[in-house]
């Protein structure tokens, strides 16, 4: 069952913006987006590049090493070079803060 896993308040992130949220060992991306909050994997699937310093237009994400493009809401890669697909995870706001839901989360001892 997913886990959330609390992340900021919503007003840490400015709109079309990205920050970068670590847990577990794991890097993610959360964006805030003209239609809300969103949150992928945090590198660039082409190589090894935090999308943290990327620029967020609209709802896409550019990576700031080579430019490749990505969808924020689907993950779905959009221009050369990158081809693969980021992961997405779910999101939810509540009380003005931001959740994160997370596949296979092993309690912290
Ligand atoms: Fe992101 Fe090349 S590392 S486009």
């Amino acid at each position: 069952m997913p886990q959330e896993i609390y992340v900021c308040q919503t007003d840490d992130i400015d709109e079309e913006d990205v920050i970068r949220f670590d847990h577990n060992d794991q890097t993610y991306c959360v964006y805030h987006t003209t239609e809300g909050f969103f949150a992928t994997d945090g590198f660039c699937t082409h190589e090894e590049q935090h999308l943290e310093d990327g620029i967020v237009i609209d709802n896409v994400i550019e990576c700031p090493l080579h430019q490749g493009r990505f969808d924020i809401r689907s993950g779905k890669a959009l221009s050369a070079p990158v081809c693969i697909d980021l992961k997405t995870y779910p999101i939810e706001v509540r009380d003005g803060a931001i959740y994160l839901f997370l596949d296979n989360e092993t309690p912290q001892s």
